[in-house]
């Protein structure tokens, strides 16, 4: 059986506890994942550059051998084209993602027939946290570190004091 390609997208500014989850699980899951950053030039508000994104996903994905990091501008169908994979995966939080979700899904479908959107439900212990939150919380200073990686932590305290 050929192997299955995952592309996991999202803006990742910066990686939380839920998204890490979500990585290895569909790691389990698929022969090889792509985390796949969005690097969104109109967005002038992102916290981190996406290859300080990348770093600290690399980091804090070190102990994964199927996976890779890499950014990607414009459609995301066209990236998941261009790098042959047959699945993208979403994590889902609430109903209020899946509502969202299930339009991009159908989107994406539409725009890229033989693409599957696998969603896999966020560990409860991670379904109230998002990166905007994790940023705001930072800037109070905090202690979120039972919420992100370690990665995450330093990277966010390296930004804080610079
Ligand atoms: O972590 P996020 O911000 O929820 O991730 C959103 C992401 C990157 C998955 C989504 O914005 C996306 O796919 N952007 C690329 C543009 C695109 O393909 N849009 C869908 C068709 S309208």
């Amino acid at each position: 059986m050929s192997k299955v390609h995952a592309v996991y997208p999202g803006s990742f500014d910066p990686l939380h506890n839920g998204h890490l989850d979500v990585i290895e699980r569909a790691s389990k899951v698929f022969n090889i994942v792509t985390i796949a950053v969005l690097n969104n030039s109109q967005k002038k508000n992102s916290m981190f550059t996406p290859n300080e994104r990348i770093k600290i996903i690399n980091k804090a994905c070190s102990h994964l051998t199927n996976i890779e990091v890499e950014s990607f501008e414009g459609l995301l169908v066209k990236y998941v084209q261009k790098k042959e994979a047959r699945v993208i995966v979403k994590g889902l939080r609430t109903i209020a993602d899946y509502e969202y979700e299930q339009l991009m899904a159908h989107i994406n479908r539409y725009l890229l027939p033989d693409v599957e959107t696998v969603f896999l439900l966020t560990d409860p212990r991670w379904s109230f946290v998002s990166s905007t939150r994790i940023k705001e919380i930072a800037n109070y200073d905090a202690d979120i570190s039972g919420l992100i990686p370690e990665a995450t932590q330093m990277a966010l305290l390296d930004k804080l004091n610079s």
